[in-house]
């Protein structure tokens, strides 16, 4: 969604920011602006792409040694110029650039409209700039006050950071809900939605927070709470290398995040298990282990990818801890007053760890008192900081919009809690543990070869491109799985897709099936695979194409499809992180052919921070 970049030292402020936006790009964007300061600060906006803004920058020759830049995702009025970042005050005082929504902006237009303040655009933005200026001119309060006094008066999410014009030497920043991150440099400060921007120029990063408001010069920053006291800034080092946001070579993120997969799902065990696979040690468990034992019920949140984790997470879970799950929207659960008892575990899984609803849906579980979990990749986002306790997957930056490496080491996680606390509770036996953690080690490896596959996929890619819809059909384990590959058709290639329960496909779906309908069926083996052969039967009787991910050296299901995919074989339990692979790249190579923007699909966004 929105992403933020500022700059204040002596190099080219146009070339930081405009590099800082472009690497934001991955978070879905479809406006952009920037604000440079040298003397006077001037602004440029315009709807569509980062290099669209360049070339007008460019054309115009300004430069300076401070500037802000947004990429804006829409929320309150059309993707337009007059409704891009940065939005300027009546009087021109104040520059803002802002992610978030502010959920009272209507009250406060209306009543700045009565005061005779005009409005060019259906932001909540402009309201924030104006209430700002009206602050300054009528309370005759310093710019640092006004900004403070109009953050008091506002309610909902922000990450601001605001040029003065008359203050030429500081940016300020505040941050309430949506992330902020500043970048710690040698006479030079960097502020960001997140640290892809800044990782080049400084690994020295302060990570606001909720309340606090900065004042961010050259050589000398600050940081006080809205109510005025001073904080601390804590520093910390970054290990994220700027090699890790490149695309390495790869024509898109999406499929260098793909091809990383082994190597990620390894960094997300590297240290998780003992020597001669002897046990799990997972430091995230450690003080909760007692309550996760003992826990009467696990309640999962997340949204999109890492709700299919988590479904997947449910069947895992419950197989080896015996111990009921349920799976939420995280959209859902907030809104409904679930009721959560003190035995209850809530786990939230995020990828970002800034997806608003599921942050929201932490929040409210703390509120009733469940201890809450976190699994998330980005250390140091908003989740994990709110929850109790966690695990990080360590899948190194996703930067893809649609979720590839994310999903296989989430489920990688659950698998490694579910074994630990079915272990500790006496549901696994204790060779059965060991035996878990040796196929679970040896994953990274089939995933390798899961990639094989690439040359067979293609083909299908090639017989399905022109398709309209596509069904994805799996049971037990592999249907999250399938949840998912349909979920990454659609996603990047618009191509309308459903996953279903194989057996369920009796109850609707099986009236869409004629020769024109793919059917993608996630059939490897387990113990549901006797009863998806009847369901493939079923599918033939109706002339459906069939797509079949199986496992080596099945014998069955390869007769019975039109095109076959094989993978590794492996225990059930991990079938679904081996058969996603092909779903992934099948996605990927349909999007390619035809013609769409792999990694940044059409209103799509990576972190959703607003609800
Ligand atoms: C967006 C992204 C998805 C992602 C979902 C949840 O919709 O486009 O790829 O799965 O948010 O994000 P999270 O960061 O919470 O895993």
């Amino acid at each position: 969604m929105c992403g933020i970049v500022g700059y204040i030292g002596s190099r080219s402020a146009k070339e930081i920011v405009l590099n800082g936006l472009k690497r934001l790009e991955y978070r879905g964007y479809d406006s952009a602006g920037i604000a440079i300061s040298n003397g006077k600060t001037e602004v440029f906006k315009c709807k569509g792409r980062v290099k669209d803004l360049e070339e007008l920058v460019i054309r115009s020759g300004v430069d300076g040694t401070t500037g802000i830049g947004h990429t804006r995702w829409a929320t309150h009025g059309e993707p337009s110029e007059t409704n891009a970042h940065p939005q300027v005050s009546y009087k021109g005082n104040f520059v803002v650039v802002h992610n978030g929504i502010i959920e009272n902006y209507s009250q406060i237009k209306r009543h700045l409209e009565t005061r005779g303040i005009h409005f060019n655009s259906q932001t909540d933005t402009e309201v924030v700039a104006h209430l700002i200026e009206h602050l300054y001119l009528e309370g005759s309060l310093t710019p640092e006050q006004a900004i403070t006094t109009a953050l008091e008066n506002v309610e909902g999410a922000y990450g601001l950071v605001i040029i003065c014009t008359s203050e030429q030497d500081r940016l300020y920043a505040a941050k309430k809900g949506s992330p902020l991150v500043i970048g710690v440099g040698d006479g030079e400060n960097f502020i960001a939605s997140d640290a892809t921007p800044i990782i080049e120029y400084t690994n020295r990063v302060i990570y606001m927070k909720d309340d606090d408001i900065a004042v961010i010069k050259r050589n000398e920053l600050s940081l006080k709470t809205i109510r005025k006291q001073v904080v601390q800034p804590e520093v910390q080092e970054l290990d994220l290398k700027i090699g890790e946001i490149d695309k390495e070579g790869f024509p898109h993120f999406m499929l260098k995040e793909i091809y990383e997969q082994p190597r990620a799902i390894h960094d997300t065990m590297r240290g998780r298990i003992l020597p001669d696979n002897a046990g799990i040690m997972l430091g995230g468990l450690h003080g909760v282990i007692d309550r996760m034992v003992n826990a009467h019920r696990f309640i999962i949140v997340a949204c999109g990818t890492s709700w299919h984790a988590g479904l997947l997470g449910e069947y895992i879970f419950e197989e080896f801890t015996r111990v009921p799950v349920e799976v939420e929207y995280a959209s859902e659960f907030r809104y409904r007053n679930p009721l959560l008892g003190k035995d209850d575990i809530v786990i939230a899984i995020s990828q970002s760890g800034e997806t608003a609803d599921t942050l929201a849906a932490v929040k409210l579980a703390k509120e009733k008192g469940a201890l809450v979990f976190g699994i998330c990749n980005v250390v140091g986002s908003n989740i994990p900081r709110e929850t109790d306790a966690g695990v990080y997957t360590h899948a190194g930056p996703e930067i893809g919009v649609a979720s590839t490496k994310a999903f296989t080491t989430q489920v990688t996680v659950l698998a490694m809690i579910a074994f630990e606390l079915g272990y500790r509770k006496g549901v696994i036996e204790p060779e059965k543990y060991r035996n878990l953690i040796r196929e679970l080690a040896a994953v990274p490896s089939l995933v390798r070869r899961a990639l094989e596959t690439n040359d067979q996929v293609l083909k299908v890619a090639e017989a399905i491109r022109n398709t309209s819809n596509a069904l994805y059909l799996g049971r037990g384990f592999l249907f999250p799985v399938a949840l998912e590959g349909a979920l990454k058709l659609k996603e990047i290639s618009y191509i309308h897709a459903e996953g279903y329960p194989a057996a369920e496909m009796k109850h609707g779906p099986i009236a869409l099936i004629d020769e024109n309908m793919p059917v993608v069926v996630v059939a490897t083996k387990d113990g549901t695979y006797d009863k998806i052969i009847s369901n493939i039967q079923e599918i033939k009787a109706r002339k459906g194409k069939i797509i079949a991910i199986v496992s080596e050296g099945d014998g069955q299901i390869s007769k019975m499809a039109d095109y076959v995919i094989e993978v590794p074989e492996t225990l059930p339990v991990f079938s679904g992180i081996l058969a996603v692979i092909p779903l992934q790249l099948l996605s990927y190579h349909v999007a390619v052919m035809r013609g769409c923007d792999v990694d940044q699909p059409r209103n799509l966004a990576k972190s959703v921070t607003v609800e």
